[in-house]
């Protein structure tokens, strides 16, 4: 089995949609790749009870409960490690991540950043894109190294802005083109691993 395990830090609608995919794309069957655990920084964060009404393990590891961000970094890291992932994939996961921490899963951690990177990595991302006149806004997956935001563009999509576009109507339909690029992405990897390791499928 390729196990995926999904990190989130809030509602975890980006989570919802590839559990979805996953189900309705039969990735199972055709990758034989699951969705193993869902993991969370934040203990109260809505995605982990929805993702446990999926039947879908889910750990909180709480990042207060940590001193310093490399004793968090660890602890993640185990809490990960325990399902052995093909692929980690930050959906929502509001944390920078050590160096350490990249490099332990290196070429197996993707994200997804509402923007249109390179432009506008780090937060408020829509308002910036307002703010700057820009006529399109977008979506990217990317692999993630250790310059937050950054790393090799695996998918994008574009959103335009529209005239009289606030923060959260910009965020809003930006999300719902994340819910169909992060399973398709998802998805491509799987279809690439499947064919460069048929046998592992
Ligand atoms: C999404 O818009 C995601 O792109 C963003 O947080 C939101 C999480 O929503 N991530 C980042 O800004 C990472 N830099 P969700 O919890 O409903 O999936």
């Amino acid at each position: 089995m390729k196990n995926i395990v999904i990190l989130i830090s809030g509602g975890g609608s980006n989570m919802a949609a590839i559990v979805r995919a996953a189900g309705s794309g039969r990735w199972a069957e055709r990758f034989g790749a699951r969705i193993a655990a869902v993991i969370s920084n934040q203990p109260t964060a809505g995605g982990l009870s929805l993702a446990a009404t999926n039947g879908i393990a889910t750990v909180a590891v709480d990042h207060k409960a940590f001193a310093v961000r490399d004793e968090f970094d660890a602890a993640l890291a185990a809490a990960i490690d325990v399902h052995a992932p093909a692929l980690v994939v930050l959906a929502g996961f509001m944390r920078i991540l050590t160096p350490g921490f990249v490099a332990h899963f290196d070429g197996r951690l993707i994200n997804i950043h509402p923007s249109l990177l390179p432009a506008f990595p780090g937060l408020r991302t829509h308002q910036r894109a307002i703010d700057a006149g820009c006529q399109v806004a977008g979506v990217t997956v990317h692999h993630v190294t250790t310059e937050l935001d950054h790393g090799p563009i695996l998918a994008q999509a574009a959103v335009p802005v529209l005239h009289g576009d606030t923060a959260a109507t910009l965020a809003e339909r930006v999300l719902a083109q994340e819910h169909r690029l992060y399973p398709l992405a998802i998805e491509r990897w799987l279809e690439i691993e499947a064919t460069a390791s048929p046998e592992s499928a």
